[in-house]
Formats: C-alpha cells, structure tokens, sequence
C-alpha cells in the first residue's frame, strides 16, 4: 500500500504508516514545543494505548478529552478547545494530534487551524468511517444547531495515519455505517471494488486494511482532481442527498441511524432514481435494495415521514436555485453528477425503498 500525497499532507497506512508517524516526531521534535492529543472518551479508551505504546519518541503529551458525539460538534465545544490549549500554554510551534472519529479529527483540525492562526495537526482516525472518508479531502469544521458542517475550513493535517489497529473495538453498528461509504466509493468509480466488498460474507478485520485502502484511494483520486467541490467531487455526493434528509428527520428520536446507515437507505432510493434518469440496469436496483435491506436493519421510514424528510432535503448545502441536486449512476463504477429533480419522483425513490 502506497502513501499518498495531497500537498504537504501524507496519507500513511498500517504499522508502516505509524512507524512514519514515529519518524515524523523524532525529526520535527526541535521544532515542537508541545505535543497535545485530543480525543473523546471512547477513542480514548479503545485506541490511545495501543498508538502511544508504537511511538517512541513521542516523548511528553498534554491530552484532552471530550465526551464522545455528534451533538458535541460544535463551536461551544471548540471555544473549550481554544481555552484549553491557552491555558496549557500552546503555543505556533504546538503539535495537535487528533485521535478518533470524524467528529475528533473535524473538529480537531478547525481548532488547530484556528488557533493562532494555524497550528500544525495530525489525524488518526479511529473508526473505519472517519478512515475510509473523513480522512481525505481537508474539509474540517463543526455544526451550527441542525446544520452540519456549516461552520469550518479546507486546511491539511501534515499526516493521517490509517490503521486497522484501532477497529477492533469498533461496535457493529459504527463497522457498518464506514462499510456504506465504501460501497458507495465502489458505486461511482469502480466496478472491482463493489464486487470485492459486496462478495465479502464476512467483513472480516484481516482483510480490512487492503479494501479501506482501495476506498481511500478512490477518494483520494477524487479530490485531487477537484479540491474545493467544483465538479466532479459532487460525485462523492451519492447517496447522500436522500440519506442526509432521512438522517436528519430521525436524529433525536428512539429510531436515529448511523450516518453510513442513512446513506445506505439513501443509495437503494438513488439507485432506483438512476434506473429512471440515467438508464442504470433495472435488476440492479432490485437485487441492491435485497443486499442493503439484509445487511442494514429496516430504517423506520414510513409515508407519514414523506414531508419532513423533503422538507430537509430542501435545506440541503448542495441545492441551487435549479432545485434538489443529485448525484446518480449511469453504470456501476461510473457517476454522473447535477441532476436536478422534480419532488414527485424523489418520493417515489424514497418509496421504493420502504416497499
Ligand atoms: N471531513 C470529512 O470529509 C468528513 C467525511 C465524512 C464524515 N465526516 C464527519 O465525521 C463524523 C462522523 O464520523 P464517525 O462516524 O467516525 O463518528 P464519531 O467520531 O462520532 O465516532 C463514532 C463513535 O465511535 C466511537 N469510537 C471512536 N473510535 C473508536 C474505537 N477505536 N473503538 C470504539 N469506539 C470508537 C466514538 O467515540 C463515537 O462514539 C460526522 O461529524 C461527519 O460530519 C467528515
């Protein structure tokens, strides 16, 4: 597995890639005054010894925890960030490493791109979500109340590690919402690496490390080509114009879903809507429907949830003033982008789901 490159930003992966992180801190450490790890809770728990126990010359650390969560995404919690890293005296020459979830390492790298006005970051993603998606791609930021991601920046950590070392203790429920967007990387851009995820019986961790490299690498190839969601990177974007809505409608209420979930439900109504726009084959949206709906429990959507769930979809960032923006398929392993379309037919999608 090779590293890849984004600018100054290395995407290492496995042992190799934390032996790299361990070089990184023996070069650099003359030029830190101050290492500081975030995480929340859980990460902590699960994956700071086993990366701290690899590093050897890590030397001294400041951690910082958070509870673990979406809800805490926002910009109160980066003010703590802020005040915290005053207080302990960090300083332009501090290094903050991020260990966790896409809710660490997004919210990680805008405090650190904030903070005296840019401090250098590395992440380490702790969930195969955060490893296979959030990892690639510079976008960091926090939520604002309902809306996700409103609030941040495009800025690169120096480095990513990606590891599966720190998967084992994932809960299935986290294993799956990362294994959706690998799915999806598959839906838009190869053929091979569907077949290779939808042929695994078992998602087992040994095999792990290959596939998340195959998705990273998809992603990655993305956003080379268009950074800053001009064009093409709107590709990555499947699934997630329903999936989002569905997501949010359920958020806070006894039947909420991982976001990977939502956007697995969000896929099977995006593949039916690619069947009747872009000519994607019938039988595959049947037979995709039958995969999702015995991997993924029953998302809880019924037809009483139809207006709320448009109505969010109205709010999506991705819209223009053409309408409801998707992103669909013409093949399997081949994506077309900006199709804008009428309600009616998005209900139908959304109904052929829950058929
Ligand atoms: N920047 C991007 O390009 C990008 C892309 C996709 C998603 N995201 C963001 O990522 C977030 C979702 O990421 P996520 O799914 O990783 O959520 P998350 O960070 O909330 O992590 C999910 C859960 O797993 C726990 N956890 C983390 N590491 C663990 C480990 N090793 N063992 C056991 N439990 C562990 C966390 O504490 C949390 O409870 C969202 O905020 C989303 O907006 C960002």
């Amino acid at each position: 597995m090779n590293e890849l490159h984004i600018d100054k930003c290395q995407i290492l992966f496995g042992d190799k890639g934390i032996a790299s992180l361990d070089e990184y801190l023996e070069k650099n450490a003359e030029n830190i005054t101050k290492i500081i790890i975030l995480g929340d809770t859980n990460s902590f728990e699960h994956a700071l010894v086993p990366l701290v126990e690899r590093l050897e010359h890590l030397g001294e650390y400041e951690m910082i925890e958070i509870d673990p969560g979406e809800e805490n995404k926002n910009i109160d919690t980066c003010t703590q960030l802020w005040e915290t890293l005053a207080e302990i005296g960090a300083d332009r020459r501090s290094l903050l490493i991020n260990v966790g979830g896409g809710v660490v390492c997004d919210m990680g790298g805008y405090v650190a791109s904030c903070y005296m006005r840019g401090i250098r970051f590395i992440n380490i993603p702790t969930t195969l979500l955060s490893q296979v998606d959030a990892s690639v791609g510079g976008k960091t930021g926090v939520d604002l109340g309902q809306l996700k991601n409103i609030v941040g920046l495009f800025t690169l950590p120096e480095m990513v590690v990606v590891s599966s070392l720190f998967l084992s203790t994932l809960p299935q429920r986290e294993i799956l919402s990362g294994f959706a967007e690998m799915i999806k990387h598959g839906l838009i851009m190869s053929e091979k690496h569907w077949k290779e995820l939808s042929s695994q019986a078992d998602f087992s961790l040994e095999k792990i490390e290959k596939l998340v490299y195959d998705s990273v690498k998809i992603k990655y190839d993305v956003v080379l080509q268009d950074p800053h969601e001009k064009g093409i990177r709107k590709a990555l974007n499947f699934g997630h114009t329903i999936g989002h809505a569905i997501e949010g409608h359920l958020m806070n209420t006894q039947n909420a879903i991982s976001h990977g979930h939502a956007v697995a439900v969000g896929m099977v109504s995006e593949v039916w809507l690619s069947t009747k726009i872009c000519g994607l084959d019938e039988h595959f949206a049947t037979s995709f429907k039958e995969y999702i709906k015995e991997m993924y429990p029953l998302a809880n959507i019924t037809e009483d949830d139809l207006p709320d769930v448009m109505s969010l979809m109205a709010h999506d960032k991705k819209n223009t003033e053409r309408g409801i923006n998707f992103s669909l398929l013409k093949n399997i392993g081949e994506v077309s982008i900006d199709h804008y379309i009428p309600e009616e037919t998005i209900k139908e999608a959304i109904r052929f789901y829950i058929s």
